[in-house]
């Protein structure tokens, strides 16, 4: 088989885009020496940690998600590098109290907030929480708008160092405006807050959130599903295709402290282990931030094995912060390459049909360009080791020819790299 020559196509990357973002992460020695926050700097490689949102909605309580921060921790979880643990919408009252702030539901939180975020504190984690842009949140519980900086100054207070901040009940109010008021508003606590953009991807926020958070969404939310998405009447849920399809115009914007957000992780809630474990592959080549979205306390050793799979979570934090390209192949495989420090590279091959099939490939026979990260590969002239990432074992090198099935909604991945000859 020798189709690859000639139809390896790179969908992406002609031009360097960085210059929007450029200004976001530099900083004076003189900010240094004053002990000023330096922002934009809160978040070198893509945030790890968990978000109550994708299995509980508002269902929550003091009770379970200690039971849940402790599993965060006897699984291995955070070892392996997950540090934020995030109270998704739901966690406050219906009502301000009477001097205008936010409190937390006492029946769902008896203790308050500062106790539950001392509690995650004291397990070695990092303690997130959500509210809106809006007079209301996605959920109907009391939005921000009007209140940005007393907000910000109750969350430094509880210790936040996470604010998921969504955009419903909005009416006229200006994107970008909005969520740089509420990013002006967390800077002027003095307090370190990582500020995660959801505004879903309709203002093009890769265009002008970097500097004002170090996250934000590209997409509208994530179903349980692989490939279709699921129509509920008045949204559509996205399936793991439709949104990994989203990020590859995007993908010049990703970079270290500006995350393109393809949204939480739906691993461990339903899928196939096959479709779990390349949804988190997926992401981990889109240098995507990884929010886990399951319910810790009943994950099954696969669901877990996948969640803290070292090397590939290496392959996400790998400090050049850049996201995979696309390439077709035969028989509607995909290739999807990221570009790794020390001329390293993963390659994840992708069977995103309904049917096995089989690679068959002589690496020789093929090229990689990538201008965006000056990634220039002959495979006929230099030869790369191979590890394969899940079977967690090396695979020869690219002097071999690459012989292997898989299966409906499977990934192959492996790391490259490069061997003297
Ligand atoms: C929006 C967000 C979700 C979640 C819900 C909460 O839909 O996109 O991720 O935060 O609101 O109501």
């Amino acid at each position: 088989m020798n189709f690859f020559k000639a139809t390896l196509l790179s969908f992406l990357s002609l031009v360097i885009f960085f210059n929007t973002f450029s200004q976001s992460s530099k900083s004076t020695s003189n900010d240094k020496a004053a002990g000023k926050i330096l922002t934009g700097q809160l978040a070198p490689t893509p945030p790890m940690g968990f978000n109550t949102w994708n299995t509980f909605q508002t269902k929550i309580n003091e009770n379970m998600l200690k039971d849940m921060v402790d599993v965060f921790v006897s699984s291995g979880m955070r070892e392996s590098g997950y540090q934020y643990f995030v109270l998704d919408d739901g966690w406050m009252a219906m009502e301000r109290d009477q001097n205008g702030s936010l409190i937390a539901d006492p029946v769902k939180f008896p203790h308050g907030m500062k106790a539950f975020a001392d509690y995650v504190h004291s397990k070695g984690l990092k303690f997130g929480i959500y509210n809106c842009a809006g007079s209301k949140t996605c959920a109907g519980y009391p939005g921000t708008r009007g209140h940005e900086y007393e907000d910000a100054r109750l969350y430094a207070s509880w210790g936040v160092d996470f604010l998921k901040y969504d955009w419903c009940n909005t009416d006229s109010l200006n994107t970008p405006e909005a969520y740089k008021t509420m990013s002006a508003a967390l800077k002027a606590t003095g307090r370190p807050i990582v500020f995660s953009i959801c505004e879903w991807g309709g203002h093009s926020p890769w265009l002008w959130a970097g500097g004002i958070g170090e996250l934000y969404r590209t997409t509208g939310d994530i179903g349980l599903s692989f490939f279709a998405n699921k129509n509920y009447g008045n949204w559509e849920a996205q399936s793991v295709i439709s949104i990994l399809d989203k990020q590859i115009p995007i993908r010049k914007y990703n970079g270290p402290n500006h995350w393109n957000d393809p949204d939480m992780l739906e691993v461990g809630n339903g899928m196939t282990y096959n479709e779990d474990k390349a949804h988190f592959s997926l992401w981990c080549m889109l240098a995507a931030p990884l929010a886990a979205g399951n319910d810790l306390r009943k994950m099954s050793t696969q669901t877990r094995d996948i969640l803290t799979n070292k090397e590939m979570i290496a392959i996400d934090q790998d400090a050049r912060g850049i996201s995979a390209f696309k390439m077709v192949m035969p028989d509607s495989l995909e290739m999807w390459v990221k570009p790794l420090k020390n001329n390293e590279l993963a390659i994840c091959f992708l069977n995103r049909t309904g049917s096995s099939k089989k690679i068959d490939m002589d690496w020789k026979d093929f090229n990689l360009s990538d201008a965006q990260s000056g990634l220039e590969i002959h495979f006929d002239n230099q030869y790369f080791s191979l590890r394969d990432l899940w079977l967690k074992k090396d695979a020869g090198k690219t002097d071999k020819k690459l012989v292997r099935e898989i299966a409906s909604h499977e990934v192959i991945v492996f790391k490259l790299s490069p061997v003297v000859k």
